[in-house]
């Protein structure tokens, strides 16, 4: 049941290649922290679609390095609601570079599952308009052939 004055979001989770090995704990991370997991989907990021995922970096000096460890291997990338679960799912992450993650956050998915500032185990949104565009890039509203992406928690 949501409390009271907390608002139910929904955000985009996605365990990078390094961490996929680690989907048992990271699956448990959520529920542990009272979200719940909507949508998922491994996948294998083409460069072009990981260059669109992250547009807002691509000035950025390890854009390169970036894009070759995101699309080094698969991701799973879910669907994860439940109260405030933008930032709630940010706080289970960690810090974005695993070494401080380790000194800062040691009980955190980052430091527990990344190496360091590149490979740092998973993604979080960090708003709730990331979340909207980085929910419909992994799963798109328009319906094709096969099974529904659309479902939503309660119909199951
Ligand atoms: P960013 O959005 O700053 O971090 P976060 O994932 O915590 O939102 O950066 C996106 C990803 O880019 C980050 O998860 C890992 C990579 N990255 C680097 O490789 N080097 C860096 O110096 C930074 C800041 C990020
Ligand atoms: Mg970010």
């Amino acid at each position: 049941a949501s409390k009271l004055g907390s608002k139910k979001e929904r955000t985009l989770a996605m365990i990078k290649p390094d961490a996929v090995t680690k989907i048992g704990d990271i699956i448990q991370m959520v529920y542990d922290a009272n979200l719940i997991i909507t949508k998922a989907k491994m996948t294998k990021l083409s460069w072009k679609q990981a260059a669109d995922f992250y547009s807002e970096h691509q000035s950025k000096s390890f854009f390169n390095n970036l894009m070759q460890f995101v699309t080094s291997g698969p991701v799973v990338a879910m669907e994860v609601m439940g109260d405030e679960a933008v930032s709630i799912w940010r706080k289970i992450l960690g810090p974005t570079d695993s070494e401080s993650a380790r000194k800062d956050a040691p009980n955190s998915l980052r430091a527990q599952f990344g190496t360091d500032g590149t490979k740092n185990a998973a993604h979080g949104s960090d708003s709730l308009a990331s979340a909207a565009r980085e929910l419909e890039f992994f799963f798109p509203s328009t319906t094709g052939h096969g099974p529904s992406n659309s479902a939503t928690y309660t119909d199951c």
